[in-house]
């Protein structure tokens, strides 16, 4: 029973495999999920991929993955990229194993965080970070230059999870590179991603200077968070934001508050989780939008229609917002910025009556061939297309056929603050840019464990101000 797959020969491989290497032939080492897209492609619902003497089983067929989401019988599996940060966020709440003390604690202590009363609090915050954004476009348009999309969006959600949920401002508004937190953040993502396609006992030989470089990113890492939990613990006031939660609020029936050791980690874990896959999302929704100007002048009349003239829309006028919301989910469905979760047996179990699993075997969802799955979305499922979120399309669909924020307990505990965040910023930019393609630009996407569109820069048109 190989790796806990009794029946593993079933599950089809690619056809050329090295005794050594595995599956490695043509394989593009930096891009391992579209890869795994073009596999999946030829392979079929499930499939397995062989590296350095290891089977790694993929799951992206809609009944086969709606299995997985079985709570009782299936969990969340801390291997492979999410596994390899480890070192750098520990037991914080993302990389935490299911059975770490320090899951249920923080996630108690941190829900309340993304309540909806807390989301109202953070939307003036949010507010202002977009003005720092557009004040940065209108210059850009006014000297006829185009603008950087994912770099400015990195900004942006850099910008927003650090102040509305630390109190920190990190000056990226101002600077003309990356800030050198974003720097450290990248190396360490890509160095995790990169370990998975090597064999582990070589890799520290193989990434010798890389791994001297990733030391230094996450001293970094660390170097910064301290300084801010630092300056927090001097100053004492941050309004109650996740920082406050993290070093005061004890949990509601153990009365266990966080240790220093995991609030570094916490803090980590929020900083990069908070941003990276946010910035994503908006970067391909512009992308999306830019090059369907039909749809996006579909959502920019809903926006005037919803938010009229008011300089400042509410925190409710956001949620109304439901196209731009579908051109969102639209977005996620064909590149789910955290392209994979992994799913592993609580007990010996047979995974959709026909794939039996022992106890800790473990699968990696690959979304967004889940999200392409023809079975479920048509033979169009290429196609961009919001309206396959109106209410009842998506009511016709079966369940846990889309799952951009993975599922069950362990489901991205940030979705609502990453929703509310990229449709506020979408209307806010809809309203105020006509978004200019460039036609030879060709979608190429980055892994660094996300993904992220490449080399994306948009013309902007500026429109006459709402009145
Ligand atoms: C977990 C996606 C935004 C914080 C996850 C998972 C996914 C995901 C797929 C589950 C991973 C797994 O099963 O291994 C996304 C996407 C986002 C986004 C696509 C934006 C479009 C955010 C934001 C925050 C956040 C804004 C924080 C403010 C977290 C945390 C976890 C998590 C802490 C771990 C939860 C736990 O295990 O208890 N996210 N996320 N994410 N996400 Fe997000």
């Amino acid at each position: 029973a190989e790796q806990g797959w009794p029946e593993l020969h079933r599950i089809p491989h690619p056809p050329r495999r090295l005794p050594l290497l595995g599956d490695v032939l043509g394989a593009d080492r930096r891009k391992p999920v579209q890869d795994s897209i073009r596999f999946a492609r030829e392979l079929g619902p499930i499939f397995r991929r062989r590296a350095f003497g290891k089977e790694f089983v993929f799951v992206w067929g809609a009944p086969l993955a709606a299995d997985l989401a079985d709570e009782s019988r299936f969990a969340k599996h801390v291997g492979l990229g999410v596994a390899n940060l480890r070192p750098v966020a520990g037991d914080g709440l993302f990389t935490a194993y299911n059975h770490e003390p320090n899951w249920q604690l923080a996630h108690d202590v941190l829900a309340p965080g993304f309540s909806r009363e807390a989301m109202e609090g953070y939307h003036g915050m949010m507010l202002a970070v977009a003005g720092r954004l557009t004040g940065h476009w209108d210059r850009e348009a006014a000297a006829g230059r185009s603008v950087d999309v994912p770099g400015d969006m990195t900004k942006l959600t850099l910008e927003t999870i650090a102040r509305t949920g630390f109190g920190h401002d990190f000056g990226s508004f101002e600077r003309d590179r990356p800030h050198p937190f974003v720097t450290a953040m990248v190396g360490t993502l890509s160095y995790a991603q990169r370990l998975n396609s090597l064999p582990a006992p070589l890799a520290p030989l193989l990434l010798r200077t890389a791994a001297r470089r990733n030391a230094a990113d996450m001293a970094y890492l660390n170097r910064t968070v301290d300084d801010l939990v630092a300056e927090r613990r001097r100053s004492g006031r941050g309004d109650g934001d996740l920082l406050d939660r993290m070093l005061q609020t004890a949990h509601p029936e153990t009365g266990e508050k966080l240790s220093a050791q995991n609030v570094r980690k916490q803090v980590i874990t929020f900083l990069v989780a908070g941003h990276e896959t946010t910035s994503g999302a908006l970067s391909f929704a512009l992308y999306y939008l830019a090059r369907h100007p039909e749809i996006a002048a579909r959502a920019r009349a809903e926006v005037a229609r919803v938010w009229g003239d008011t300089e400042r829309p509410g925190y409710d006028q956001v949620a109304k917002l439901r196209y731009v919301r579908r051109v969102l989910d639209e977005s996620l469905r064909l590149w789910p910025t955290a392209p994979a979760f992994a799913r592993e047996a609580r007990q010996d179990t047979v995974l959709a009556g026909e794939h039996p699993m022992l106890r800790g075997a473990w699968a990696l969802v690959l979304t967004p061939m889940l999200h392409r799955d023809p079975e479920v979305w048509g033979e169009d499922a290429e196609r961009f297309d919001p309206d396959r979120f109106e209410a009842a399309a998506v009511r016709s669909r079966p369940p846990h056929t889309f799952k951009p924020f993975g599922t069950g307990a362990r489901a991205c505990i940030g979705r609502q603050f990453a929703l509310h965040e990229a449709t506020l910023v979408l209307g806010l930019l809809l309203r105020r840019y006509d978004l200019r393609a460039d036609p030879a630009y060709r979608l190429t996407v980055t892994e660094r464990l996300t993904v992220i569109p490449e080399g994306l820069r948009l013309g902007l048109e500026p429109r006459p101000a709402p009145t």
